[in-house]
């Protein structure tokens, strides 16, 4: 009995755990290698450098400062408000919003958008990489 338990709360565990479906598995490694061709040192995506690319203001598009952070806020299992047009925006986290991270052109699209909203241009594979590895690990 206790071992059917036990298995059960591992199997339960395992479906907690966000994995991304193929298409978003074969997006990341693309981002890897093309991470590792700008600069071989690269270990990995890291978490902690996600976390400043997503909360560190900078002068955007608009020449205001904005952060990922100014819409889509900084509990990503809540609602955002986008900062531009006052619409709310479903929550980023995979984990309160099952749709995310599932569609490559939609992540592409919005990164690349977003990315040049707060950046003035596009991430480059090793920022996206660190960004969704953080946005999709943060609880
Ligand atoms: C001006 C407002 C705004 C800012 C700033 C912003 N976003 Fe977004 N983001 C949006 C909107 C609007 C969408 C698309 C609507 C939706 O998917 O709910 C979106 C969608 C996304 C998606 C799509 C996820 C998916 O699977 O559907 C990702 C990833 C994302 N944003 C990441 C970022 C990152 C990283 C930054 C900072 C570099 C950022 N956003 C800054 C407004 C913003």
């Amino acid at each position: 009995m206790k071992k059917i338990l036990l298995a059960s709360l591992i199997a339960i565990s395992f479906i907690q755990a966000k994995e991304l479906n193929p298409s978003m598995q074969g997006f990341m490694n693309d981002l890897s290698v093309e991470a590792k061709k700008q600069n071989p040192n690269i270990q990995g995506f890291d978490y902690a450098r996600g976390e400043v690319i997503f909360t560190t203001k900078q002068i955007g598009k608009k020449g205001n400062p904005i952060s990922c952070v100014s819409c889509h806020t900084n509990d990503l299992s809540q609602n955002g408000l986008n900062e531009h047009t006052n619409k709310v925006i479903e929550p980023l986290s995979p984990f309160a919003n099952p749709k995310r991270f599932t569609d490559v052109k939609e992540v592409k699209k919005w990164l690349r958008r977003n990315f040049k909203d707060v950046y003035n241009r596009e991430g480059t594979a090793l920022e996206q990489g660190d960004v969704i590895t953080y946005i999709i690990n943060k609880k």
